[in-house]
């Protein structure tokens, strides 16, 4: 056997089957219409294909999901869908090896990084779990005459369609499917054409689960077809996003249509701010890897880097040492700290900017190159540091989503915040300092939806995250996640 053929016969079935359809009614449906290439990105090899959807495969997944919440999902009590969530949890927990390498495989997202996110999922799937027998409603007193009970009442919104991008699907498909399961909804998933494979494999494991046929549905394909039909169906009741901004405004202008909630999670430049008096043992790995993980194909990645003036040549020095230290390379070796970008497009997207950076006059401290030798054919970039940028360079005002950071140098702490704030965004920020002074000022001025003091990036899902200005509404986690999800009636009961 060669060594091609054993790694073969070791790949996950969803890799190997070759016959992937969509995900509907509770099996697999194998559209006879075209068929997209999936690759693995860190061999560029194509790694499977997959079904392009279609707005009649669109359609025919709605009416599956409006079904299933009508019917079977709707007799659920709180209780019957909370051990559904708990057995999906124990089912995520004994396939997680096998979840690891299709992600890593479809993604290039390094194992270790996967094997470092299990104890998130699993928290995650537990939170929405505890969350199946909560959105209570309130009893309110009133002022009528007469006989009166009033309350108000929560109900489940309806079809969720959830279109996810391709930086982490197995993540973000979660914070959709489990709360869709908590509340009643049904959901109609639409993972990226780069990475679809976790989520495919995730809707037959819901079924395992004994969840109902039809309450979780997947379609594949491209944004612009099985995505913009989801998105402007009239039977969706609710749209959860995660992408770039442009598509968000794409996703306003579908849900006219029949009036859509929107939960809308989209692009960053989050600035990242370092004081003259931070640890710089900690800021310097944090705020690297505050950009680098994932190699920097995160919304929230903090990106610009903002370094008191006093500390910037020493700042710089000990980033760019740690950022050599980095292990770049087979997504595969337990080693590998960071993986290739997911696709050929995105490469030539992120070698574009570290060129204007160049041209802009930003002084390119580290990487800057696509990689070569053994990862010459996965889209393999090095984390980079430019210093000397402005906060008026393009490479410091557009998502970049790489492993591309750009140091900005900064005086006194109101000049930290005017150039923070000075940006389109508002999903995250962080500020590294020992001054609880310092440190109050920034967590109030920072105009995002995160703000982290001394650590970059942590999230948890019963605390959640947001957006606030053009990086989208709609809170993700925590009870404000769950009422996304509900929709609340007022009753008034008379008694006489
Ligand atoms: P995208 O926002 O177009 O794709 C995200 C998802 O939306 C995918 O499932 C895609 O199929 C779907 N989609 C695309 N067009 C659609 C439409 N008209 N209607 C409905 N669904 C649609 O992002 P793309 O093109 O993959 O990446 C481009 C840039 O977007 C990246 O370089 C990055 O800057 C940003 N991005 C940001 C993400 C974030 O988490 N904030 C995630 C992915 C991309
Ligand atoms: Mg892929």
């Amino acid at each position: 056997m060669s060594e091609q053929t054993a790694l073969q016969t070791a790949y996950p079935a969803i890799v190997t089957r070759g016959d992937l359809g969509h995900f509907i009614d509770g099996g697999w449906h194998v559209s006879d219409g075209e068929r997209l290439d999936t690759w693995n990105p860190a061999t560029g090899e194509v790694l499977t294909t997959l079904a392009r959807g279609t707005s009649a495969d669109v359609d025919r997944a709605v009416a599956s999901s409006r079904r299933a919440f009508e019917g079977p999902w709707s007799r659920f009590t709180p209780y019957q869908r909370q051990m559904a969530l708990h057995r999906l949890h124990d089912l995520v927990d004994a396939h997680w090896e096998e979840l690891c390498l299709i992600e890593s495989l479809d993604v290039g997202v390094p194992l270790a990084r996967m094997h470092a996110t299990k104890d998130w999922t699993l928290r995650l799937i537990a939170y929405f779990a505890s969350q199946a027998t909560a959105g209570a409603g309130e009893t309110l007193p009133n002022s009528m005459p007469g006989n009166f009970t009033t309350m108000t009442l929560k109900a489940p919104v309806g079809v969720v369609g959830g279109i996810i991008p391709w930086n982490g699907p197995l993540m973000s498909e979660w914070w959709i499917v489990a709360a869709a399961l908590a509340t009643g909804c049904t959901a109609v998933m639409k993972p990226a054409e780069d990475a679809s494979l976790s989520v495919l494999r995730t809707a037959e494991l819901v079924m395992e689960a004994g969840v109902p046929a039809g309450v979780v549905n997947v379609v594949t394909g491209l944004g612009r077809e099985a995505g913009a039909a989801l998105a402007a169906h009239p039977d969706v009741d609710r749209i959860a996003f995660t992408g770039s901004t442009e598509t968000g405004r794409e996703i306003i202008r579908a849900s006219a249509v029949n009036m859509k909630r929107l939960q809308l999670e989209l692009g960053g430049k989050s600035p990242d701010i370092v004081f003259a008096d931070a640890d710089l043992d900690v800021a310097v790995p944090g705020a690297a890897m505050g950009v680098f993980a994932n190699s920097g194909q995160v919304c929230f990645a903090g990106t610009r880097v903002f370094v008191q003036r006093s500390i910037q040549d020493e700042f710089v020095a000990r980033m760019a040492e740690f950022t050599r230290q980095i292990r770049v390379g087979d997504p595969l070796d337990l080693d590998t700290q960071l993986g290739p970008l997911i696709s050929d497009k995105q490469l030539e997207r992120v070698m574009g900017y570290v060129d204007i950076g160049g041209r802009e006059g930003a002084e390119l401290v580290v990487g800057g190159r696509r990689m070569g030798g053994a990862h010459a054919n996965g889209f393999f970039v090095e984390p980079t540091i430019f210093s000397q940028v402005s906060n008026d360079m393009r490479i410091a005002r557009e998502e970049i989503f790489g492993p591309v950071i750009s140091v900005i140098p900064f005086d006194t702490a109101e000049d930290a915040l005017r150039l923070a704030n000075d940006t389109v965004y508002g999903l995250g920020g962080a500020v590294w300092s020992r001054d609880v002074g310092t440190v109050n000022t920034m967590v109030r001025g920072i105009q995002a939806g995160m703000v982290w003091v001394n650590c970059y990036g942590i999230t948890d899902p019963s605390i959640g995250f947001g957006g606030y200005k053009q990086s989208g509404y709609g809170w993700k986690g925590g009870p404000q996640h769950i009422e996304g999800f509900l929709y609340q009636k007022a009753v008034y009961i008379n008694g006489d």
